[in-house]
């Protein structure tokens, strides 16, 4: 079988080899895909070491997708836009190229699985970090009304839109300065993680915006709450991204796209 791989440090908790195990039973391909800890020092001798030994292709995770990016012979587009790399393979030249699917996973979840379309909606991304940095440009591409990315640290926010002002209406601005409703509010910070909650005015939100979280977990997140508790009823975490993701990265490899739905279901039992 072809061997594939998560590079991470740490590793342990990522659901990829599940996922992937699931989508070649799903599509009947011959697949072995492994977790793999990577030493924090020793990234690049692990990718050259894995390509030399037949492997087929690399899912890269936390801390790695900038030293992927950068040790990337060829890069698509998005991936080159969003300065950081989630998929390796090699070519039929043997060189290593690399994209970023992590941005395709989110709005193939949100427009297609939730039904949410972004195009002509008022968005607003809250975080100005790699996560959001990284599904920027697929969420322009979708021709939103109107971005607006709000982060803690504000400077942040404004730097990142400006970077990304060629690919369409793109703002940004500190939590406390948000205003104007929105359509669409995806949360791309860690606070999750800690248990808070981007401080932004409930005026931002009206009981029709959709709420999305790139975040998980078996209870709803913080922002999930908070957003349920101010009428939304269109609420979605990052599973469906999480699975999206790793069917995209499938397919580049495979040449063919796997069914989304279906393992989010099975992922979502497991969490319970
Ligand atoms: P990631 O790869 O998850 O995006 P990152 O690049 O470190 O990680 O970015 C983390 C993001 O979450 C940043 O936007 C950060 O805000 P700052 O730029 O001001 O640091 C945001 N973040 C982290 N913890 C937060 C908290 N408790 N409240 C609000 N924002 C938080």
């Amino acid at each position: 079988s072809d061997r594939y791989a998560v590079f991470g440090n740490p590793i342990a908790q990522s659901k990829s080899p599940d996922i992937h195990r699931l989508f070649a039973e799903q599509t009947g391909q011959n697949v072995n895909y492994q977790r793999q800890l990577v030493e924090l020092d020793g990234f690049n001798q692990a990718v050259v070491e894995f390509f030399a030994s037949q492997g087929r292709g690399l899912n890269i995770t936390a801390p790695f997708k900038l030293e992927a990016f950068a040790l990337a012979e060829h890069l698509t587009q998005r991936a080159e836009t969003a300065g950081a790399v989630n998929t390796l393979w090699l070519n039929e030249h043997g060189q290593l190229c690399a994209d970023n699917t992590d941005g395709v996973g989110l709005v193939d979840d949100i427009v297609r699985n939730q039904g949410w379309p972004l195009k002509d909606q008022r968005v607003l991304l809250l975080g100005a970090g790699g996560a959001v940095r990284g599904v920027l440009q697929p969420i322009l591409q979708q021709n939103p009304a109107q971005v607006v990315v709000a982060n803690r640290t504000a400077e942040k926010a404004t730097a990142l839109a400006a970077s990304f002002a060629q690919f369409g209406p793109i703002t940004g601005c500190g939590f406390a300065d948000v205003d104007g409703r929105f359509d669409v509010i995806i949360n791309g910070t860690s606070a999750s993680l800690a248990g808070d909650l981007p401080p932004i005015n409930t005026s931002v939100i009206h009981s029709t915006t959709a709420c999305y979280d790139m975040m998980y977990g078996a209870e709803p997140t913080v922002f999930l709450q908070w957003a349920k508790t101010n009428g939304c009823t269109k609420l979605a975490d990052g599973l469906g991204m999480l699975v999206g993701q790793a069917a995209e990265s499938f397919s580049i490899w495979r040449g063919v796209k796997p069914e989304i739905k279906k393992v989010v279901k099975i992922l979502r039992d497991q969490l319970a």
